[in-house]
């Protein structure tokens, strides 16, 4: 049995090609259904439904064979897992659910005065650690401030001087009066593989990850 751990929404709903281009077909529609291991045309495949966050740690530690995740939430991963991402294969970028991590101010706050000035910013986010490495690596002082969703709130009511979250439109930092002025990083998903999975089930896992590569007409990735 294979196991691939996906989460709901824009990362799902982009995987489904795929998976058909591996010969995958979910059965059931994580939207509609309550279900959280849904079954596949293939009796040796199945899918478990689980939150964005959570994709990594059913990966490493063996709930999923494997799985598909942000760039953003793996690096999270990784840090809250002291700096590493052991047992984690990550043969493919995927190139889906592309967008960027930046940082946001309200439209009349000087971000880039208060940098030259080396104020202490007070900066909201749930991506803390990329948050930290970013700012440090620029010499800002910053006191981060974990907010789980609706981040965009916080520099609305004093809570924040900043925010960095995901873009993708841009359209809820204009619909919340924010403008952009750094761009961190661009973030698009990724294949993670269990490594220990991949030694077991090396070949129905080769086949999809083959079946992936030439669907995004990438080469096949060196497997260890
Ligand atoms: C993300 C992010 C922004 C929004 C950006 O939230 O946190 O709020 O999308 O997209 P846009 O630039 O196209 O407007 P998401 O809807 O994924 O929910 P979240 O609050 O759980 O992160």
């Amino acid at each position: 049995m294979i196991t691939i751990a996906l989460s709901k929404g824009r990362i799902f709903e982009e995987t489904l090609p795929l998976l058909q281009a591996a010969g995958i077909t979910v059965l059931d529609d994580p939207e509609t259904s309550r279900k959280l291991i849904l079954d596949t045309n293939q009796p040796g495949v199945r899918v478990l439904v689980v939150r964005a966050t959570d994709v990594p740690t059913y990966v490493q530690f063996g709930g999923a064979d494997m799985g598909i995740t942000g760039k953003d939430t793996l690096l999270e991963h990784a840090s809250d897992w002291g700096g590493g991402s052991a047992g984690l294969f990550q043969p493919l970028d995927l190139q889906i659910a592309k967008c960027r991590i930046s940082v946001a101010v309200r439209a009349d706050f000087d971000y880039a005065h208060a940098v030259r000035q080396g104020a202490r910013l007070r900066v909201a986010t749930k991506y803390v650690a990329i948050a930290r490495d970013f700012f440090a690596s620029k010499g800002v002082h910053v006191d981060l401030i974990k907010l789980y969703g609706s981040m965009e709130l916080a520099p609305l009511v004093g809570l924040a001087d900043a925010i960095v979250d995901l873009v993708s439109t841009g359209n809820t930092l204009r619909a919340n009066n924010l403008i952009e002025v750094e761009r961190i990083m661009d973030i698009s998903s990724r294949l993670i593989v269990n490594q220990a999975a991949l030694k077991l089930k090396r070949e129905p896992i080769r086949h999809i990850i083959s079946a992936f590569s030439d669907a995004l007409a990438q080469p096949a990735p060196p497997l260890p």
